[in-house]
């Protein structure tokens, strides 16, 4: 399973790729707010200096809700830097556009994903991800995990190429439970990550070998 991180802090996508385990970035216009990235210039410059910290994909979403404008802007953010994938959101004009950049060659994550059906809208469209929004469901007392092995079934039972990343992922069971059933990508916080490091045994062990160590080498 690919990770990404779901951050638009420069910061914490260094420390995630410092580990190397990185395999690219999510960002949305909420996390470009969050860090305070605004106006055009501004918003390249950050997306151009995030292709630069990592070496895989990086997912940049267009503001535009109109064919379009989706296609302006896709077209635009593609150009950018060979590693930026278009994200767009699942509605209908999303995914005439999802088709048009498909036969254009530009790569595309298709966001806001909250059903099977939409995935299989996007995947027949080309996408060459879909996010489904797994921590968003549970919020609503939903299975957000079942919908990634939905799409994992439908997915597989058609051959469909289009790579499942999942999104919302809030915590480090997450992460696991999206590698049990199966998802191609999990995106997350730095947080979630680093989580899958912890257990106490590892500690107390880690204690217990210098102690010894230190009992023989003094
Ligand atoms: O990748 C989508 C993600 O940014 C949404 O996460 O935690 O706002 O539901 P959250």
């Amino acid at each position: 399973m690919k990770f990404f991180i779901d951050t638009a802090n420069l910061e914490q996508i260094r420390e995630a790729q410092d580990l190397g385990i990185l395999d690219g970035v999510t960002t949305n216009p909420s996390l470009m707010a969050k860090e305070g990235i605004s106006g055009y210039d501004n918003v390249m410059a950050h997306y151009r200096a995030i292709c630069e910290i990592v070496d895989g994909d990086v997912s940049a979403e267009v503001i535009a809700t109109d064919f379009e404008g989706m296609v302006k802007e896709g077209e635009n953010l593609a150009v950018l830097h060979p590693q930026i994938v278009v994200k767009v959101p699942i509605t209908k004009e999303g995914i005439k556009a999802i088709k048009y950049f498909s036969n254009k060659g530009i790569r595309t994550n298709c966001t806001l994903i909250f059903s099977s059906g939409q995935a299989l809208l996007a995947a027949k469209a080309g996408a060459t991800y879909v996010s489904p929004f797994i921590g968003r469901l549970d919020d609503i007392s939903t299975d957000g995990i079942g919908l990634i092995a939905d799409i994992r079934l439908i997915f597989d039972n058609y051959g469909y190429e289009t790579q499942i990343l999942a999104a919302s992922v809030r915590h480090t069971m997450h992460i696991i439970q999206c590698a049990q059933v199966g998802a191609d990508v999990m995106t997350g916080p730095l947080s979630a990550i680093l989580g899958l490091l912890k257990h106490p045994l590892t500690d107390s062990g880690l204690a217990q070998f210098l102690a010894d160590h230190a009992k023989v080498n003094e």
